[in-house]
């Protein structure tokens, strides 16, 4: 459907000194990617990141962003600054900051329109917990998330975004999805996205899965119709299995 786009997020993992290394060795492993791949690094290793992806084709993401464009906001980072430096990602709405951090789908909205106005590319996570899976309200929870978040973006600007697809209770538990449940719930993004737009849109936008998705799973998971990559924890802090995942995105 949409263009397949691996993206690892590194969480709160790797200074930048071993990011350099990390994505070193990456590097030669994906050269032959047929698909986008992208490294959602700590601010802080952002620098290093940029700099040690030159020559390659993987972009970089942040894994944040504030809504204003500056102002009274002790330790956060706004797009222009992301804009600035050259980040062409930014990972927004993930449940670990909806959960630990206050994120809500009105935070969420706000922030992927600034990031859309300072030309940043949004990966926007959606998902559900546990218990809202076992009360059967997947669809509804991640239709409204993804609603909420896209209110205001205009047709034009769905070529920026990403969305993933990341059950809560699938993220670094090493309970994955079955790749029927990714599928249907991708599925089901991409029917909301329809509704929005039109069936234009839906083909087109990237949908990806997230939640312990790693070497041995991924291929079945992307293999997927309304698969379209991979947002990628865990796995992604290895170089040999980060490749593997990217290399099952054909
Ligand atoms: P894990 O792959 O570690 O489960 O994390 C998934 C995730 O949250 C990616 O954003």
């Amino acid at each position: 459907m949409g263009k397949y786009v691996i993206a690892g997020n590194w969480k709160m993992n790797k200074t930048p000194a071993e990011a350099t290394a990390l994505i070193n060795e990456i590097k030669p492993l994906v050269a032959d990617a047929t698909c986008d791949v992208v490294v959602g690094v700590p601010f802080v290793d952002l620098p290093a990141a940029l700099e040690a992806v030159k020559g390659s084709k993987i972009g970089v993401a942040a894994q944040n962003c504030h809504w204003e464009k500056s102002g009274a906001y002790t330790g956060e980072i706004s797009a222009p600054m992301l804009k600035e430096m050259g980040v062409g990602y930014v990972i927004l709405g993930h449940s670990e900051r909806r959960t630990y951090f206050g994120d809500t789908d009105v935070t969420v909205q706000k922030r992927m329109r600034a990031a859309l106005d300072n030309g940043l590319t949004v990966i926007l996570c959606v998902g559900e917990y546990l218990e809202q899976r076992e009360q059967g309200v997947t669809a509804e929870v991640v239709a409204s998330q993804t609603k909420i978040a896209l209110g205001g973006v205009a047709k034009e600007e769905l070529a920026n975004v990403i969305i993933a697809y990341e059950p809560v209770w699938a993220i670094g538990t090493g309970r994955t999805a079955t790749a029927e449940q990714a599928n249907e719930v991708c599925a089901q993004i991409r029917a909301v996205i329809a509704g929005l737009y039109d069936a234009d849109a839906a083909k087109a936008v990237t949908i990806q899965y997230g939640g312990s998705m790693n070497a041995g799973n991924a291929a079945e998971l992307l293999a997927q119709s309304d698969v379209d990559g991979g947002l990628i924890g865990g796995a992604s802090l290895k170089a040999v299995d980060f490749a593997v995942i990217v290399n099952a995105a054909k």
